[in-house]
């Protein structure tokens, strides 16, 4: 048997969005866009795991297992229903559950904005509405206000690369659904602007806190000629999250995957759209996010590829892929790994995802890297957004009949490696 040793005060964490889990979200985007009749979702979200109401018992789950990090979200269509409004009910809810987090020695790391717009917000233009940094701004201050020196981990806004592009550039299952280079843009950048005020509101309420940004990556790799339009598509969606960061206490990085360019397979888009946004939308959506099925086989067609139940390609080392670019773009900078997982029926799957994605990570601490934790999605099955709930990404399972939560495997192994500090690995 040999050890792999973590730092000491490494974040051993799991992750929930408020969306996802709450349940009954009802003044949101996602549930008008859930229950629209042409809605690309595969059901509505419903009253999810009721984590809501049942959070007490799942931050005891958590923490029994011996984590000692939860990542969460506070949901904006609760706290403002209404322009203007702020709901004391709901901010004294988060405060309670940031409260009870600490009680039971989980570190609070709270996302401000997980997917999710208040409804009203939308109905304006959501990331394109003028108004809408102003208003961010407005948000965060109410809350960090209600949540005070409670909380040291703050993460102002979730994947604004995935929200930019799928809800305003490539028409994704995601609302508003919208497409085009314009609105891509104009999306992208009040997000990047967004983010910065929302970090300097909650660095002038709490000088001491960590803001950051957390980001969806991919381990990237091109086939001969792809690398050109490989580093397009990634200077979009995430080098210039990225350079937004640059001023931040930390970098969250959210990775489940790789995505393979292959320059064959885009070359009819790149002739027609010589790296147009259209070419790269089409190549995102078909390496990345796409569910491929003729296409089984790596560029060069050599071995077929292991994939999860999201279609995404099993390759749990693309963290370290990403961890390791985050470091060489923002030197010395903290990162925290805020998302890795795998959408899996089969639990053991998870635990190798685990095991092979912390012996990825851990060169890197060796190395000088500043890598300061390991947050796990998810928690808890959960509402997969327009996916609905069959993918299967929790530590623990949730049956929606009665809201029954049973531990899989994977979760107490997370435990152990939490409680340990280390992961040990058998003899090969
Ligand atoms: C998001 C989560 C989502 C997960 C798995 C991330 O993009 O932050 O909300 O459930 O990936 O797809």
């Amino acid at each position: 048997m040999s050890d792999l040793l973590f730092p000491a005060g490494f974040l051993w964490g799991a992750a929930t969005a408020a969306h996802q889990v709450e349940g009954d979200n009802t003044n949101s985007d996602w549930w008008a866009f859930e229950l629209k009749r042409a809605t690309p979702c595969k059901e509505p979200s419903g009253n999810a795991i009721e984590h809501y109401l049942r959070y007490p018992r799942d931050i005891a789950l958590l923490a029994g297992l011996g984590l000692n990090t939860y990542r969460f979200s506070v949901e904006w269509a609760r706290i403002e229903p209404v322009e203007g409004r702020f709901d004391e009910t709901q901010l004294d809810h988060y405060r309670k559950m940031v409260d009870l987090c600490r009680k039971s020695k989980l570190t609070p790391m709270v996302t401000l904005n997980h997917f999710t717009l208040p409804k009203w917000l939308a109905d304006r233009g959501g990331w394109l509405s003028p108004s809408i940094v102003r208003l961010f701004e407005e948000y965060t201050r109410h809350v960090v206000k209600a949540l005070g020196d409670r909380v040291e981990w703050y993460c102002t806004i979730n994947e604004p690369g995935v929200v930019a592009f799928g809800g305003y550039g490539g028409g994704f299952a995601f609302p508003p659904g919208l497409k085009g280079a314009e609105n891509w843009k104009g999306a992208t950048a009040q997000l990047i602007e967004a983010h910065k005020a929302s970090r300097a509101i909650i660095k002038e309420l709490r000088p001491n806190a960590k803001v950051g940004l957390t980001n969806a990556m991919q381990e990237w790799e091109a086939n001969a000629g792809g690398t050109p339009i490989m580093n397009y598509a990634r200077s979009l969606t995430e080098d210039s999250y990225l350079e937004a960061a640059a001023d931040d206490d930390f970098v969250g990085v959210q990775t489940y995957t790789r995505a393979r360019v292959d320059m064959r397979r885009a070359f009819g888009w790149l002739t027609k759209a010589a790296l147009s946004v259209d070419a790269i939308e089409k190549l995102l959506v078909s390496q990345v996010v796409g569910r491929q099925t003729a296409a089984d086989a790596t560029p060069d067609g050599a071995e077929p590829i292991r994939r999860t139940q999201m279609g995404y390609e099993f390759r749990p080392q693309a963290v370290a892929a990403t961890v390791r670019r985050v470091a060489k773009l923002l030197p010395g900078k903290p990162i925290v790994v805020t998302e890795h997982g795998v959408a899996t029926a089969d639990d053991a799957e998870r635990i190798e995802f685990i095991t092979e994605g912390l012996k990825s990570l851990h060169p890197l601490i060796d190395e000088g890297i500043p890598l300061r934790g390991y947050v796990h999605w998810s928690a808890f099955d959960n509402f997969e957004w327009a996916f609905g709930y069959d993918m299967k990404f929790g530590l623990i399972e949730v049956d929606r009949a009665t809201q029954q939560r049973t531990m899989k495997p994977s979760a107490r192994f997370l435990g152990r490696i939490a409680r340990t500090n280390k992961l040990t690995l058998p003899d090969s």
